[in-house]
């Protein structure tokens, strides 16, 4: 595991949302190599715990385990709660998105997607921000996407969603100039985690073109975090559609979006079953 520095002068802990899998668990595996406390939070028990006994047995690390459905209302604030003690690194990582025409989602679950991907993160951003700058420290990491630089047609709401996580991102990351506190934006393109599974997208033309690994992602977005890095976008092919979708008209980069979505036809997954509100 490649480790980079931080500063780890005094013990630090980092809070990481979505750390039962993929790239939220790679990122508490790059905390941990480095020494840091963690706080895993996500809906699978059983996931987070396996994780936290390699971490602590692996790199001595304390790890607090919190299951909790970070798409629930009250979710930010119950989850800081928990918290046993201060958050020097915060990854806003959990999020999801449903492949499927809108005009027949089902309403329900796009307002859990919206609240899991928007109103969570940026509540958990304002409940942890003030002792950060209070220390004149800290790092906050929000995972978007680089669906958030185009519309997403069959997967409207969430690539909007992620258009709002990189746009916050990148504004917060300026008004935190010359506090110590430093906000991060990781744009990943199609990566290889459970999320195309649950997307319905693991069949799509964009994830057959190739996808990168969670390993990769996430170290990038490490990585980018550490140096206080305002945005980072991993893989060359990765920066080049960022790029050229700055380039073609909206209409284009829409048209591109869909045909990137076009799958052979199956069924669409059913939704996630319903976890605890939380559960430390
Ligand atoms: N993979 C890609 O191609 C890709 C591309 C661009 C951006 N992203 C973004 O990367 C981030 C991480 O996704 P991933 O690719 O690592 O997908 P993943 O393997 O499906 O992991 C998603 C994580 O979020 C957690 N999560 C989902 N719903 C939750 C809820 N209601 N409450 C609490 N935790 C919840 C999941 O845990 P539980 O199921 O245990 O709750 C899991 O730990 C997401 O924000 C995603 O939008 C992914």
């Amino acid at each position: 595991m490649v480790s980079y520095l931080l500063d780890m002068s005094s013990r630090k802990t980092a809070l990481v949302t979505g750390a039962s899998a993929g790239l939220g668990a790679q990122f508490a595996r790059l905390f941990a190599a480095d020494g840091c406390d963690l706080v895993l939070v996500a809906r699978r028990r059983e996931s987070l715990e396996a994780l936290a006994a390699e971490l602590r047995a692996e790199h001595a690390v304390a790890v607090q385990v919190i299951a909790a459905d970070l798409a629930r209302p009250e979710a930010a604030e119950a989850l800081v709660a928990h918290l046993e003690g201060p958050v020097d690194y915060l990854v806003n990582n959990a999020g999801v998105g449903y492949l499927g025409g809108f005009a027949a989602a089902d309403a329900t679950r796009e307002l859990a997607m919206l609240s899991l991907n928007m109103t969570t993160l940026v509540l958990l951003t304002r409940l942890l921000l003030p002792g950060m700058l209070a220390r004149r420290s800290g790092r906050i990491l929000n995972v978007g996407s680089l669906a958030g630089f185009m519309p997403g047609p069959q997967m409207a709401s969430y690539y909007a969603s992620k258009a709002f996580v990189n746009s916050f991102s990148e504004a917060l990351s300026y008004e935190l100039r010359g506090t110590g506190v430093t906000s991060t934006l990781l744009c990943p393109g199609a990566t290889s985690t459970e999320f195309a599974a649950v997307a319905g997208v693991a069949d799509s033309r964009l994830f057959k073109l190739g996808a990168m690994t969670a390993t990769r992602v996430a170290a990038a977005g490490y990585r980018a975090m550490t140096r206080g890095r305002r945005r980072v976008i991993p893989g060359l092919y990765n920066k080049l559609s960022a790029f050229s979708m700055r380039l073609v008209p909206r209409g284009l980069a829409t048209a591109i979006a869909a045909s990137l979505h076009h799958t052979s036809g199956k069924a669409l997954p059913a939704p996630p079953a319903v976890s605890p509100r939380i559960s430390a």
